[in-house]
């Protein structure tokens, strides 16, 4: 019986392991950037240990940590000069913050539609937004597979426009043998709790291999003033900000990359591992990976498809009933965005910083608007979308185990009880 309606869930509550995965090395590392942490001083030793590591594991030239991947990516924006007037391309079915790091440098950002199979950027798509303001394409390694890269770097090479990685969701990943954080002109990943990377708290890790844009980089990091190498001037010499990354959480961060390649490979083998025994339940589409690149499955997506059960419900209804279904069976599916990024009020109303800034104010292009309907594919995964990991992280090392028991209870949702499944949906098509 299904455990809706009374029957024993698959997986108990709490067998799933939350995720960091926090051991003793973590703790020591902590401990130990306590001790050090006063007298108060920029830069702070275990902030530069984690830059250096960063900059190691991805072999760019420079890396600069940050206090959120939102703070990275808009110094990789700012460290590009990107301002008013000027237009960057990002995926419409992203996080916000691929696009708000431009809005924040006050540009304005033009999205492009989801590749059907990968779900990153349609690279394909790019040329037909590029307009003669167009500075930059933002890409990101969505759910944890890196985006297409050679294809990127052509065409940006071939319109002269930066190309940034937003890599929040997926350090570990590679894309032709190059690590996440290391695929394009700059990088921005972010560092959050829930993140394959992960400060614990909050953080961020900006890279490039630009010493201009290092510079720059830095500046925007610190009120616009010089720091490094020198006494402070005390001078901003560009509008900055405060992004500066906390101690405690850089030592977090750098003792979990220490164990980035064993955290990765359990990743990696356990969202294989569901993807074939998902692959022929019929109902469900898991995450297709291309042979040059590899997957982190920072969120395990899951397309529902009532097509390939014969069924005539709408998908969303199934999509609840599923994850109503497999929830109860202890199985922590859930929704992400529920539409492109462009559908956010955000978009839909304008409201930047007023007067119609950055979209119609001073150097702004005039009739800029954003209709989600024009991102078709993004928008159908928007509809079907069910992800597994994130902050419940079913796939790292500790859930290694569990990863069977899900594949026992998508089986036996779909397939065992199919009906009982069928009914639901079709008590939720009737509500909606
Ligand atoms: C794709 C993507 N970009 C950017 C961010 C922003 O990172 P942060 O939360 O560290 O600011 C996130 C995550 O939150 C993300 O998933």
């Amino acid at each position: 019986m299904l455990a809706i309606n009374g029957g024993t869930p698959v997986v108990a509550d709490g067998e799933i392991s939350g995720w960091p995965e926090v051991t003793d090395d973590d703790r020591d590392a902590v401990m130990r950037a306590l001790d050090r942490s006063t007298p108060w001083r920029w830069p702070l030793p275990d902030v530069q240990e984690l830059e250096e590591a960063w900059q190691r594991h991805t072999g760019m030239k420079f890396a600069v940590a940050a206090n959120s991947g939102t703070g990275a990516l808009h110094m990789a924006i700012a460290a590009a000069d990107i301002g008013p007037g000027d237009e960057v391309l990002v995926p419409a079915d992203t996080f916000l913050a691929s696009a708000t790091c431009v809005l924040q440098a006050n540009a304005v950002p033009v999205f492009v539609d989801t590749d059907p199979t990968t779900y990153c950027i349609d690279v394909a798509q790019i040329s037909r937004h590029i307009t003669d303001r167009t500075r930059a394409i933002v890409a990101v390694d969505l759910h944890g597979l890196p985006a297409d890269y050679a294809a990127l770097r052509a065409v940006a090479r071939e319109h002269d426009l930066v190309l940034i990685e937003d890599g929040a969701q997926a350090h570990g990943a590679t894309y032709r043998g190059t690590p996440v954080g290391g695929l394009a002109d700059m990088a921005g990943c972010s560092l959050n709790g829930s993140k394959t990377l992960s400060a614990l708290s909050e953080g961020g890790l900006f890279t490039t291999d630009n010493p201009k844009w290092h510079e720059n980089a830095l500046r925007v990091l610190m009120f616009g003033d010089e720091i490094r190498g020198m006494t402070r001037e005390y001078n901003a010499r560009i509008m900055g900000w405060n992004y500066r990354m906390h101690s405690l959480g850089a030592a977090f961060a750098r003792s979990q990359l220490a164990r980035l390649p064993e955290m990765t490979a359990a990743r990696e083998a356990n969202g294989a591992r569901l993807t074939k025994a998902l692959l022929d339940l019929p109902g469900v589409r898991p995450p297709f990976v291309p042979d040059d690149r590899t997957h982190v499955y920072f969120f395990f997506p899951i397309m529902v498809e009532p097509e390939s059960m014969g069924l005539d419900v709408d998908v969303v209804a199934l999509r609840r009933a599923l994850k109503t279904a497999l929830r109860a069976e202890g199985v922590p599916v859930d929704e992400w965005q529920q539409v492109p990024v462009p559908g956010q009020t955000l978009f839909q109303e304008q409201r930047g910083y007023g007067r119609g800034c950055p979209w119609s104010c001073g150097p702004g292009r005039p009739g800029i608007s954003y209709h989600p309907e024009h991102f078709p594919v993004a928008q159908d995964v928007c509809r079907r979308r069910l992800v597994l990991g994130s902050s419940t992280s079913a796939f790292g090392p500790g859930n290694t185990g569990l990863v069977d028991r899900f594949a026992e209870a998508f089986h036996k949702v779909l397939v065992e009880h199919r009906t009982d499944l069928c009914e639901l949906a079709a008590r939720f098509a009737e509500e909606t």
